[in-house]
């Protein structure tokens, strides 16, 4: 036979009535190691690992009286110290007159499927661990659908806990859902495993889930069940978004940048010229009105630029002191000519002064006035309120610290806005409109925020909305500025303006010409340093110069003035960029310059700088 047969072979051994070995068979010396001469004699309980001696002491006890007992996976140890498992037979031995004489145990090795057990057990235990470890939620569904199994993450996943075991998959996850998720596990046919998305949605909230889902197969190929793994990628997407929304901003950092300096300076020839016709005094009737619309067009051309350039880094706003009512008339006339709203001012008579960029505040205020319309298709009222506001306390629930702000109301009687987007308004992109950007209020918000204060908004769905400014204040009344017609700009002297685009130069000198001013041109910053010395030395000094901030491949602005200034301490310049948002343009002193014009200009802003420099410089 076999050796496989003969290792199947049962060990033989007997153990008198004081428990010694007096019976050892070659088949117990194989399994356990002791020869008989080393073993008979000893205590049977040499071979019983010590942890097993009580029970084997009992099963012993108990042959005592029965015929036989069977002890199963009972445990010994061999002569090398290896715990071994077998199946033993125990029976108790009589002699003539039925007195019990001996035991005799018969064992059968059974180590090796013992340990295999083990093993599956042991792997077993480490998969249930390891399921019910998982963050993941764990679904096994059978081929009916029904559910077989489910891990305690999936309670956190999907609501569905070991309460479901036994339902039907369906039933406990919701028609809709279940489509989706059967759909999947029917291309299962094809492939070993599918990934999808599924929005999730319960009555407390809507989450984004990501699952697998796999078969399990028998020996023979058959699909006996799906394994599901379900993970809650909520935060992930939402991260994702901010991630998208976020390079979005960074490509209008970057478009923006690289826009602004060809977009204005084209603004500022197309606007410049238009005020250089509306200047020639016979202009009037039809034409005017035509004009004044290529105007209006151009302006919100300008508008748009200044919205993108609003997002860039150093965006800084380049500050004024002022006083608000000559903004806020400013973009009231921008937005109301031509609309069926109505606005209705009411500004405080002793309004407090305040420094600002009047070009960004204008746009807040565009921005605030232009949804305030679209809320209102068919028409209506907005109401503008400015008023001195003070906060004294760090409570005030405004994010602002104690001081003398000015508060700038916009409301409107339009459709308003549900409660669920309103937190979302400020954010860039968001928008409700088919062609809408959702710069707007991003926009404003950016703003406001860089000039320290801050916006706020509350609305009443189908009643209207109302938005706050508030900027902080010089704490003292500022008189408005009047609004002079053009001509009032009119000066004398000599001008030299440095810009690297010609239509610029051309139209510059077509507006200086006509506010009365003599001019000289140069292409970039050397020629304009030339020009500077000779007419220095012919004691013909220009009286001001303008200087472009940003001359591709040449010397621009900021190195220009530093050398002028070395050539002569008493130079007047006006520093011009398309790129308002250098701090070069906030800052200007700093560098040396009297004034600042941002392009596109117009006829009055370039008169009104050359002026102010001029009248300063002689005082
Ligand atoms: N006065 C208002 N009344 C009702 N809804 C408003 C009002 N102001 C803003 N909203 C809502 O806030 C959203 C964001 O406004 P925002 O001005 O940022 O972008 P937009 O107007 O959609 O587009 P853009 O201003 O860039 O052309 C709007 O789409 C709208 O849903
Ligand atoms: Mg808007």
């Amino acid at each position: 036979m076999s050796g496989g047969s003969e290792s199947r072979r049962e060990a033989i051994i007997i153990i008198d009535s004081n428990d010694e070995i007096i019976g050892w068979d070659k088949y117990a010396e194989k399994l356990h190691g002791w020869r008989d001469v080393e073993i008979i004699g000893e205590r049977i309980f040499k071979i019983i690992p010590t942890e097993y001696k009580s029970s084997f002491m009992s099963i012993l006890e108990n042959s005592r009286y029965c015929e036989k007992v069977e002890e199963t996976e009972g445990l010994r140890v061999t002569k090398s110290g290896e715990i071994i498992y077998v199946n033993a037979t125990i029976r108790p031995i009589t002699d003539s007159e039925g007195n019990l004489s001996s035991i005799a145990i018969y064992e059968t090795d059974i180590s090796d499927q013992v340990n295999a057990k083990i093993k599956i057990f042991e792997t077993e235990e480490q998969y249930k661990r390891l399921v019910e470890c998982l963050s993941d939620g764990i679904v096994l569904i059978d081929t009916d659908y029904k559910v077989v199994l489910t891990n305690p993450a999936l309670s956190d996943v999907l609501n569905l806990d070991e309460n479901s075991i036994g339902k039907r998959f369906i039933d406990v996850i919701g028609r809709e859902h279940f489509k989706v998720i059967q759909q999947n596990i029917e291309k299962l046919e094809e492939n070993n495993r599918v990934d999808f998305e599924l929005e999730f949605t319960s009555s407390e909230e809507t989450k984004f889930l990501s699952i697998a889902f796999t078969p399990i197969k028998s020996m023979k190929g058959a699909t006996k069940a799906y394994l599901g793994v379900f993970r809650n990628i909520t935060e992930v997407k939402k991260l994702e978004e901010e991630l998208i929304k976020a390079a979005k901003l960074e490509s209008i950092e970057i478009l923006a940048g690289g826009i602004a300096h060809d977009f204005n300076n084209i603004l500022t020839i197309i606007l410049g010229n238009l005020s250089l016709i509306k200047a020639i005094g016979s202009v009037k009737g039809k034409v005017l009105e035509r004009i004044e619309k290529a105007e209006k067009a151009a302006l919100r051309a300008k508008d748009l630029t200044q919205q993108l350039l609003a997002f860039t880094k150093g965006g800084s706003p380049i500050k004024r002191k002022t006083s608000i009512v000559n903004v806020i008339e400013e973009s009231v006339t921008f937005v109301s000519s031509g609309s069926n709203v109505k606005i209705e001012v009411d500004i405080q008579e002793d309004i407090w002064g305040v420094e600002i960029d009047e070009g960004q505040i204008n746009q807040v205020l565009n921005n605030l006035f232009i949804n305030a319309q679209q809320a209102m298709p068919e028409g209506g009222k907005i109401w503008v309120k400015a008023e001195n506001f003070e906060i004294d306390t760090e409570e005030s629930g405004l994010a602002l610290p104690p001081g003398k702000y000015i508060r700038i109301m916009v409301k409107d009687e339009g459709h308003g806005i549900p409660s669920d987007i309103l937190p979302r308004i400020f954010e860039p992109y968001f928008t409700t409109k088919k062609n809408g950007h959702g710069l707007g209020l991003s926009t404003a918000y950016t703003i406001v925020r860089r000039h320290h204060g801050a916006i706020t908004v509350e609305s009443e769905p189908g009643r209207g909305t109302t938005f706050c400014v508030y900027l902080p204040s010089l704490g003292e009344y500022v008189e408005p500025e009047v609004k002079h017609p053009d001509a009032y700009y009119r000066g004398h002297g000599r001008i030299l303006v440095m810009d690297d685009e010609d239509g610029i130069l051309e139209m510059a000198g077509a507006i200086l010409k006509k506010l009365g001013y003599k001019v000289d041109f140069a292409c970039d910053g050397m020629e304009a340093i030339k020009k500077y010395k000779k007419s220095k030395k012919r004691r013909k000094k220009y009286d001001a110069v303008i200087l472009d901030l940003t001359v591709p491949g040449g010397m621009g602005g900021r190195e220009t003035i530093a050398k002028l200034l070395e050539i002569d301490p008493e130079v007047v310049a006006i520093v011009s960029s398309g790129y308002s948002n250098d701090p070069i343009m906030a800052n200007y002193r700093q560098y040396g310059f009297a004034g600042t014009v941002r392009k596109p200009y117009r006829l009055g802003e370039l008169g009104k700088v050359l002026k102010e420099v001029l009248t300063k410089n002689k005082e």
